[in-house]
């Protein structure tokens, strides 16, 4: 018995905040932001549109383009570092009361950029240990809501949106998830934190005036781990699977970057022409980023069944993990 990856959907906020407007709210340039990382465009939601309203969006086409009954769904595993709540209840249980789904085993993520890939690997378990049949996997942010738009070096990079796909139960080998890997290395937590609000610092005045519950980044150092992360992932997982970066059909990477994925691209030896970039247009959407680049290759049509897609992500944590998938939807 195999996972396979059966559907992609994806919902994208309407509003677009543009490296202009930007430009308007802080110290930088259109021209910065282009040369340093590739983003012109991203998504904003409306102020009342949540976390699990964009994952909803995003889970029903994905639902619908899988062929199965909502009531199929025996799991929702979703991927956010902005859920709709702190603690609790998780977005996943929001997600499955919009979805009107009853029963299914619902839970949150935190694995940052590296949340959808981590799903990945818990659904791939759920399905061959045969504890469940169909997984909704959810990658979902809304990033406006823990940026600081006061801050030039994380304001212009996060957007929102989300992605969704269903895992489900197969017996051909051609449609199997390959395998996942999923690692991480905490020494390195605060490269990318949330300080305020969590049992370290309990949200007080304190916390509110110092703006400890903005999204804070030391860019530089992650970069720098970052690229040689997402390259060794890689080579690791053709390596172990006996596969070249020739067999990969689409090196779908973690869009926070156009410089980092440029950089392991070329390493890696990756042709541009199979390479999925959304950068530019959607910034950096964290858990949300690797389905929604899977979605615009689909309705591309630059992403067929059968397909042979490559994984990779890098984020807070910090976490890593990478994917060898067959793009499974009829
Ligand atoms: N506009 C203009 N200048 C800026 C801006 C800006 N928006 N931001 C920073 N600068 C300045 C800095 O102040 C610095 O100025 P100085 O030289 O006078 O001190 C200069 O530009 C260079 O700053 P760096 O931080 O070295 O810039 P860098 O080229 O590294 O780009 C960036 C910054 C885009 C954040 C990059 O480091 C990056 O993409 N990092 C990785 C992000 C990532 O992968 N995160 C993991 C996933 S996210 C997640 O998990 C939620």
């Amino acid at each position: 018995m195999f996972a396979s990856f059966k559907s992609i959907g994806a919902y994208v906020p309407e509003k677009k905040l543009t490296n202009l407007d930007l430009e308007q709210m802080v110290d930088t340039s259109d021209e910065w932001i282009k040369k340093r990382t590739g983003i012109e465009t991203r998504h904003i939601a409306d102020k009342n549109e949540t976390t699990s309203d964009m994952a909803y969006e995003a889970a029903k086409i994905a639902i619908k383009r899988a062929g199965i009954n909502k009531d199929e769904i025996d799991a929702i595993i979703l991927a956010t570092i902005s859920p709709d709540y702190f603690c609790m209840p998780s977005t996943a249980c929001l997600v499955a009361d919009k979805l009107d789904i009853k029963g299914a085993m619902t839970f949150d993520i935190s694995a940052a950029c590296s949340g959808f890939v981590y799903s990945l690997a818990m659904a791939k378990s759920f399905i061959e240990s045969n504890f469940k049949k169909n997984v909704l996997v959810v990658g979902a942010e809304k990033l406006s809501s823990i940026t600081n738009y006061k801050d030039r070096s994380t304001c212009v990079i996060f957007g929102d949106g989300a992605g969704a796909a269903v895992i489900s139960r197969t017996e051909d080998k051609n449609e199997a998830i390959l395998d996942v890997s999923a690692a991480s290395d905490g020494k390195y937590y605060d490269l990318l934190l949330t300080p305020g609000g969590g049992s370290k610092y309990p949200t007080s005045l304190k916390t509110l005036e110092k703006e400890m519950h903005y999204i804070k980044m030391a860019g530089n150092e992650t970069f720098k781990i970052a690229v040689k992360t997402l390259t060794e992932d890689v080579v690791e997982i053709l390596q172990k699977n006996n596969l070249s970066s020739k067999d990969v059909d689409k090196f779908i990477p973690h869009q926070a970057n156009y410089r980092i994925i440029e950089y392991v691209r070329s390493k890696l030896k990756f042709p541009k022409e199979k390479t999925v970039l959304t950068v530019a247009k959607y910034g950096n959407t964290s858990s949300a980023s690797i389905p929604m680049a899977i979605n615009d290759a689909y309705e591309n049509k630059n992403l067929k069944y059968g397909d042979l897609m490559l994984l990779d992500t890098f984020g807070g944590g910090l976490t890593w993990g990478s994917a060898l998938v067959k793009f499974a939807m009829k």
